[in-house]
């Protein structure tokens, strides 16, 4: 088997080295150090790109937030702002960074299903765009705030559509069944809105649902449209408001692995669009702003992790290990997830694939491998293995279990490669022990 390159920022040099936004990975590796993430800025630009062309062809008004859970660091928030991107935060970390990288605080919106009265607080003085209130605790913090801060707030209300996008459950979002939102199915939905509309120093905005993770379907986002549409029609009758943003949330599948396809982002946003203006003309009513939160989609392709091979185990007549100097404290996603990914040896690159392996972390637990029962050149030891579509939900769920240092976290452009996270240390380590 060939190394196959999943996306077009990927490529193999003269060399036989994997290359990202046309580097040589086994430089970078070399000069900056393992385990690394890289990170395509100019990827993620295209990314954001295609979202907001397709914002401006397909609809009224649209507005694409960037869910920076997926990527969190201040020069991703830069990025983002100057690629035309409002963001999606949920916690008061997040909306800190941004804030710290000068990103524009009306273009933040506040989500999180448990937000605290002193982060409701934190986030009105500093301005911050627009709350995704989740439950009605939260409206009765955002009012008093509002009250004590002598401010007003714009908010969206999280509502479960009642969809199972088909999707890995521990992923899964938008179900009746969650602990995110409040169910229209129920009827509470209904009763959050009157609730809301009751506050003196709160605008309620619109509404906002999640239908799930790494979709390869516009289905659900299909079925999402139809039913928050009726509901914005049902509370236009019932409480003669107008809702005037519908947030369908993010959840736009990357492809991983080679059997998988790229996802055609501009052809879901079409259909959706489609959908939304039916449901209009159906209800008689005007077309909402329409936002999407897209985070994996933005970053995951532009982001690939460099590491080291130390020990090649077979244990024969089973199998063989290759571990690495990293693992599940940088990438926990196949220890809690099992998520797929595709593993290559960067100096090997041009070579066949006929190397079968279990990918092993350097905790002290078994669970952490990167991948089991990948086929992947034989890798010798020193070489530079890198796992692709590392980007979303890696660097941003990484931790120092085993009191790892963090990676650090260069970002790659055609005109310059620039660090975006530094390679924590000791010192960090230990900076807040007492
Ligand atoms: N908006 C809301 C309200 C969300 O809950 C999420 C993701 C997004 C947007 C962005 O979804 P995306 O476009 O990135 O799929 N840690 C998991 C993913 C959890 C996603 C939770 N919510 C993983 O590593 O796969």
């Amino acid at each position: 088997m060939k190394t196959v390159l999943l996306h077009d920022n990927y490529g193999i040099n003269e060399e036989g080295h994997f290359t990202v936004c046309g580097y040589d990975t086994v430089k970078l590796a070399k000069e900056y150090g393992t385990p690394l993430y890289l990170l395509d800025a100019d990827k993620v630009r295209k990314m954001a790109g295609i979202y907001t062309e397709c914002a401006k062809k397909y609809f009224k008004n649209a507005k694409i937030l960037f869910a920076s859970k997926a990527l969190s660091f201040k020069k991703i928030y830069k990025l983002a702002e100057s690629a035309g991107l409002c963001a999606d935060t949920v916690s008061p970390g997040e909306i800190y960074t941004a804030l710290e990288a000068g990103f524009d605080p009306k273009k933040i919106y506040f989500h999180g299903n448990n937000k605290t009265y002193e982060e409701i607080e934190y986030a009105l003085s500093n301005g911050i765009g627009y709350f995704v209130a989740d439950n009605e605790v939260e409206i009765e913090n955002i009012e008093a705030a509002c009250v004590k801060l002598s401010k007003k707030a714009d908010v969206i209300l999280r509502v479960t559509p009642g969809i199972d996008p088909h999707t890995h459950e521990k992923i899964a979002t938008g179900k009746v069944d969650s602990k995110f939102g409040v169910a229209i199915e129920t009827g509470q939905a209904m009763e959050f809105v009157r609730r809301t509309l009751s506050k003196k120093n709160i605008t309620l905005c619109g509404i906002h649902c999640h239908v799930g993770s790494q979709s390869f379907d516009p289905q659900p986002f299909l079925d999402a449209a139809d039913i928050m549409m009726k509901f914005i029609y049902d509370v236009k009758k019932e409480c003669g408001y107008t809702l005037e943003i519908l947030n369908l949330g993010g959840g736009f599948g990357v492809r991983y692995l080679p059997e998988q396809t790229n996802l055609d982002i501009e052809y879901m946003l079409k259909e959706i669009s489609a959908r939304i203006k039916a449901n209009c003309e159906k209800y008689g009513i005007d077309e909402p702003e329409v936002c999407f939160e897209p985070g994996r989609s933005i970053v995951a392709a532009a982001g690939v992790t460099l590491y080291t091979v130390g020990n090649v185990k077979t244990i024969t007549g089973y199998k063989s290990y290759i571990s690495i100097d990293g693992g599940m404290a940088d990438n926990p996603r196949y220890a809690l997830y099992k998520a797929p990914y595709y593993c290559l040896i960067a100096d090997k690159a041009d070579k066949d694939m006929d190397f079968r392996a279990d990918v092993a972390g350097r905790c002290c637990e078994s669970g952490d491998l990167i991948q089991e029962n990948v086929f992947i050149q034989k890798p010798d030891i020193g070489d530079v293995l890198a796992v692709c579509v590392t980007g979303a939900y890696n660097y941003s769920m990484s931790s120092n279990y085993n009191r790892l240092c963090k990676p650090a976290l260069v970002m790659l452009s055609k005109d310059k490669v620039e660090i975006g996270v530094k390679r924590e240390t000791f010192e960090d380590l230990v900076r807040n022990d007492e």
